[in-house]
């Protein structure tokens, strides 16, 4: 590995060098000895930016939070550079002491507009005009790899910034990993890539109503049943009200349109949110040849202009999919190692399998499965009258099937598979308080692991563009 690691490069007031040694904050798994637990593969991730202590300056301390928005503004271009091919920058001790120091470094790093609103899924507050708390789930909560908003392609941010205001308390536990999504989809085994290229990913989303309660049903129907297991989701979020900023229903048709969304109310006034997109994205960011070199196949090629380009899994099934809680909880508990960790995956594998057998995919908090790739003629039509025709055909679940034509639902094996990739390029490292990571979200997703503290110990920002 230390082939691939420069020494340290002076830069003005800064030195930098590529990824974190194990000494600096980048955690060694426990055990080697599961396919998950493996070793990050990335040799490149993050670019590690630091205030450079040899060159002694005495009208400026390297490490304030001014020169560091002079050194961002005189390497914007070397910034945007690292971006498209690593993907991710970590600024560490520097003396970025608020959410405002934080809100002004992103201001000045951001190639794009900081934005002022979320119409994603996680329970967030906003913190400052730019800035707000990465996520409100409960601290034994794990979240997944993701790209922000990927299931939404034309409101996914270009980029994602976290602050770390207040590290977790315990070493190894809440992390923010991340981990480069042209690798995952590089390590998928050839037959799931077949399928990625035939399908697209369906999103299913149901929220409830801040104004409507929950209709009541008779303690001995399937309906009552299903509506507890419904809330026992630990990824059911906020109310479409707070998502959207509004209580209008025709206001939420309007925002809805720009993303390609179908919103249909249900009863309760619960809103289901329905989209489909492509499950990997061509971008214009090749992989570090040493990356790509590693791995084998170089899946990056060129442009008619001579630009390199490069395929990224870009979607949100490993979160969506009903299957996805209990997969994060294994991987979870393989590498923290704690009892409580087991016992939550243990629960989560007893309380999908009921929720399979109640709740139907239509109404599960998040979904997603394969729908064969629409033809133009098809994308006119109304989704309710395909979805119709979908509920009363038979489902096809084998995997594998050349079949094209149907509906498709991710087998367990298949999310385990990705969940398994994804799992192997994750690189995790500690928070140290002041550290600020900016991330390319096109290519570079982020998680969280459970710690286990009060919510409000471990602080975590964050802003995007
Ligand atoms: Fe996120």
């Amino acid at each position: 590995m230390s082939n691939f690691i420069p020494t340290r490069v002076i830069k003005g007031s800064v030195t930098y060098r590529y990824g974190l040694f194990p000494d600096e904050g980048q955690q060694q798994p426990k055990s080697s000895s599961s396919l998950s637990n493996a070793p990050p593969l990335h040799t490149t991730l993050p670019i590690v930016i630091e205030p450079n202590t040899e060159m002694v300056d005495h009208d400026r301390n390297n490490s304030s939070k001014d020169s560091l928005l002079l050194w961002i503004s005189q390497n914007k271009s070397w910034i945007r550079n690292v971006l498209n091919s690593s993907g991710a920058i970590l600024f560490r001790g520097f003396q970025i002491m608020s959410a405002q120091d934080f809100e002004d470094v992103a201001l000045e790093a951001a190639h794009y507009p900081l934005q002022d609103g979320y119409l994603g899924t996680s329970p967030r507050n906003r913190v400052t005009k730019y800035t707000f708390t990465a996520s409100e789930f409960g601290p034994m909560v794990p979240i997944p790899q993701h790209l922000e908003m990927s299931f939404l392609p034309n409101s996914q941010p270009k980029e994602i910034f976290f602050y770390c205001q207040s590290p977790p308390e315990n070493l190894h536990q809440g992390e923010t990993p991340i981990c480069d999504m042209r690798l995952v989809y590089q390590n998928l085994n050839e037959e799931f890539k077949r399928k990625l290229d035939k399908y697209q990913v369906a999103n299913v989303r149901n929220y409830c109503s801040k104004r409507h309660a929950q209709h009541h049903h008779s303690l001995f129907s399937i309906s009552f049943w299903s509506n507890i297991l419904k809330q026992l989701d630990p990824f059911r979020t906020k109310p479409w009200e707070d998502i959207f900023e509004t209580e209008s229903e025709s206001q939420v048709y309007k925002l809805c349109e720009h993303d390609q969304v179908e919103p249909r109310w249900k009863q309760g006034k619960e809103l289901e949110l329905y989209n489909e997109h492509d499950p990997i994205k061509q971008v214009p960011f090749a992989l570090p040849s040493n990356d790509a070199n590693r791995h084998g196949e170089d899946s990056s090629s060129k442009n008619t202009q001579g630009q390199s380009s490069c395929f990224t899994w870009s979607n949100h099934m490993q979160v969506f999919h009903i299957d996805a809680v209990p997969c994060e909880y294994r991987q979870v508990a393989q590498r923290q190692q704690r009892w409580i960790i087991y016992l939550l995956w243990m629960i989560a594998l007893v309380v999908i399998l009921i929720k399979k057998l109640l709740v139907s995919r239509h109404d599960q908090a998040q979904h997603a499965f394969f729908v064969p790739k629409r033809s133009v003629a098809d994308n006119g039509k109304d989704h309710a009258q395909q979805t119709n025709g979908v509920e009363n055909s038979k489902k096809e679940s084998t995997f594998g099937s050349e079949e094209t034509t149907k509906e498709l639902e991710l087998s367990t094996k298949e999310i385990q598979h990705v969940s398994d990739t994804i799992w192997q390029n994750t690189v995790f490292f500690d928070w140290r308080k002041g550290d600020v990571m900016m991330l390319n979200n096109s290519i570079i997703s982020h998680g969280r692991m459970p710690y286990t503290q009060k919510k409000s110990k471990r602080v975590i920002l964050t802003a995007f563009c």
